[in-house]
């Protein structure tokens, strides 16, 4: 079995354990309700300075925040709270706040629409980018790129957002350390890297 095989058999497993965690998390809690949207909305505007008006980032190496899956978004805010994560605003910021309130803004800024802002590449990069992320990154990303509980949205995502936080993970700078994504990026030239980021930012 090869490498990726026997990455795409245990992130099988591992998707139906999230579904399953879904599926229990959904039938005790119902989906976040209007007044939590109302909460969330007022809350980000702090966040908007720097993600967007509605999460949707206009600066090249800031993420969207909009339409990310909401169990990605929470786990990352854990992340940046105990450390495995560094970004020491981030972490600061997202300390400051009270469960319920990061429960509010995830549960606004993953309904928000994605609308993203970067200009679209050349057609050339882009089919280079498409080509590489067909046989590797679609195993856990999606053939859309839409993620799912465990792995991130990457469509639509800020291109240099994701340039840096490929190279993060293929060069072990300490900042995010995921061995699925060290695996996945040890390989890749930075050309690769600035292709698949160039595809991802245009898919919709
Ligand atoms: C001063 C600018 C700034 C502000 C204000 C800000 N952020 Fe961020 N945020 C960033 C940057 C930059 C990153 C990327 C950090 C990195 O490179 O790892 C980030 C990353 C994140 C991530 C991880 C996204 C991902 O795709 O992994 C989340 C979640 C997040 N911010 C939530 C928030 C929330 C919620 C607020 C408001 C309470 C907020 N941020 C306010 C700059 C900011
Ligand atoms: C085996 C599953 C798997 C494969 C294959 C994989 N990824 Fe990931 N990826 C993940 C997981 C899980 C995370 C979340 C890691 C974390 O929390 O830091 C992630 C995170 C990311 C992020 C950070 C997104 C954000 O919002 O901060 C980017 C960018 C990314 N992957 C791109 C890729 C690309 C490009 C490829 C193909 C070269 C790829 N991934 C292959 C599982 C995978």
């Amino acid at each position: 079995m090869s490498r990726w095989e026997s990455h795409a058999l245990r992130r099988g497993a591992m998707g139906l354990f999230a579904c399953l965690a879904v599926a229990t998390a959904l039938a005790q809690t119902s989906a976040p309700d209007a007044k939590a949207l109302e909460r969330g909305a007022k809350l980000i505007g702090f966040c908007a300075n720097c993600h967007g008006a509605n999460g949707n980032a206009s600066a090249p190496e800031i993420p969207n925040l909009a339409g990310q899956n909401a169990a990605y978004l929470e786990e990352q805010m854990r992340r940046f709270v105990d450390g495995r994560r560094k970004d020491p605003f981030m972490a600061g910021l997202i300390k400051a706040m009270s469960p319920a309130e990061r429960a509010d803004a995830i549960a606004y800024l993953s309904a928000q629409p994605m609308q993203p802002s970067a200009p679209r590449a050349p057609a050339a990069q882009i089919a280079e980018g498409q080509s590489y992320y067909a046989k590797v990154c679609f195993r856990c990303h999606g053939d859309k790129a839409m993620g799912d509980a465990t792995v991130p949205r990457l469509a639509g995502q800020q291109p240099g957002y994701v340039v840096k936080s490929l190279k993060r993970y293929r060069d072990g700078t300490g900042e995010r350390l995921e061995p699925v994504m060290a695996a996945n990026t040890k390989m890749m030239s930075d050309a690769q890297i600035q292709a698949v980021a160039a595809y991802v930012a245009s898919l919709r």
